[in-house]
């Protein structure tokens, strides 16, 4: 069966700036990642990791290459379009959960619909918030939340959009392992029963092993791809 593709990136390039000299933070990578497919991006701290994730994301601008995220060419998109990109077709997952501490749960996980100008469908945050476990904390604020819990909030505001792709940077980076492992379970489950097609950036194996594929970062480059035994 012929799989669609989610992510298509060619020839991506993006270099930092340091001293007098200059660093390949991601150097000519390109990827294809399919609907539905639940990628892990591994490698030494400094490979590049978070700058291919930021590139796919949305969230910063290659020198050169493409980006085809669902159809979309994001690497056409002005800075203005990109922004409305971000809210509505990506979603991104932090390792320090990036909550807004003035608004409770259900307020932040309804802001990006928000920020678009819409309202969050009760029913929607109601049945995230039971996916998340997190209906009794609904009106809780993040100082008022665990780690884990504080976590499952910040992807529920990922997911409110229903945006094609989940984007996550060391997402259980900041847990103990009871913690990343609920969070692991979690998008296993939303790429097993809800179709999402996921993107997690990770130095811990025992996160990467649940996913479909891994792909292994060094010096800007893939350096090894490993497909998961069905
Ligand atoms: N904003 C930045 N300014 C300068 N150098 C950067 C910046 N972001 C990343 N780098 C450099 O680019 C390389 C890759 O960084 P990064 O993508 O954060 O790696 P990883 O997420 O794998 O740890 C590193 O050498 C890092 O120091
Ligand atoms: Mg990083």
């Amino acid at each position: 069966m012929e799989r669609e593709i989610m992510v298509r990136a060619e020839g991506l390039v993006k270099t930092f700036r340091s001293g007098d000299g200059s660093i390949s933070a991601v150097d000519n990578v390109s990827l294809e990642i399919y609907r539905g497919e639940f990628v892990a991006v591994t490698g030494e701290s400094g490979s590049g990791k978070s700058t291919l994730l930021n590139l796919l994301g949305g969230l910063d601008k290659p020198e050169s290459g493409s980006i085809t995220v669902d159809g979309r060419e994001i690497t056409k998109l002005k800075d203005s379009q990109l922004a409305v990109y971000r809210r509505r077709y990506s979603g991104f997952v932090f390792q320090f959960y990036n909550l807004i501490p003035v608004l409770n749960v259900e307020e932040n996980i309804a802001l990006p619909l928000n920020l678009d100008g819409h309202e969050a469908d009760k029913k929607r945050v109601d049945e995230l918030l039971r996916l998340l476990g997190l209906t009794e904390r609904r009106y809780h604020f993040a100082s008022q939340l665990s780690g884990g819990q504080q976590q499952r909030a910040a992807i529920g505001r990922a997911l409110i959009a229903q945006p094609p792709c989940i984007f996550a940077d060391e997402p259980t980076g900041n847990l103990d392992s009871a913690n990343s492992r609920e969070i692991v379970e979690l998008f296993r489950k939303l790429v097993d029963e809800y179709g999402t097609t996921i993107v997690l950036v990770t130095h811990d194996a025992n996160v990467a092993a649940e996913a479909d594929r891994i792909i292994t970062m060094r010096d800007g480059k893939i350096v090894d791809e490993k497909v998961r035994e069905a």
